[in-house]
């Protein structure tokens, strides 16, 4: 199994950014922590972070071959990128959306999702554990299309 793990804008600032509201957990904790977890599943998992709305287009389409699913936390461009939403929609493969707060609970402007309807689900409010969430999620949706 071959899974994108996209982080989107100021997300390199995680273990910094708002700690209160995102954690402490820096953006290499947990690309680590997840690349251990799927290692033991014999998971590929390939990490990628840009601050820029074309480099992530850019990153979905170039491996629209590669990959076998997406996990992606947008963060800003979740509220904003039809983009990013067209080139996940273009490669055809399996989305799991995260966000490592409950956007539910804040501002107004961040409980609309571009990403949300064309995802097979949505992980939110849990933090970091987020991310262990939804690599389970797609191991399980990838098998189950086996
Ligand atoms: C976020 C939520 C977004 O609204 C915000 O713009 C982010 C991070 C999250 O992980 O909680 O940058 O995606």
């Amino acid at each position: 199994m071959k899974i994108l793990l996209i982080h989107g804008p100021n997300l390199q600032l995680l273990g910094r950014r708002e700690p209160e509201i995102y954690g402490g957990q820096t953006l290499e904790a947990i690309n680590s922590h997840l690349r251990e977890i799927a290692a033991g599943q014999r998971v590929n998992l390939k990490a990628f972070q840009s601050n820029s709305e074309g480099e992530i287009v850019s990153f979905i389409g170039d491996n629209i071959d590669w990959a076998d699913g997406i996990l992606i936390n947008p963060a800003a461009y979740t509220h904003t990128s039809i983009a990013i939403r067209d080139a996940l929609s273009a490669v055809n493969l399996p989305v799991v959306e995260i966000h490592l707060s409950n956007v539910h609970t804040r501002e107004s402007f961040r409980q609309h999702s571009y990403i949300s309807p064309i995802a097979v689900g949505v992980i939110c409010g849990f933090g970091a554990y987020g991310y262990d969430l939804a690599l389970d999620a797609m191991i399980q949706i990838l098998q189950r299309s086996d």
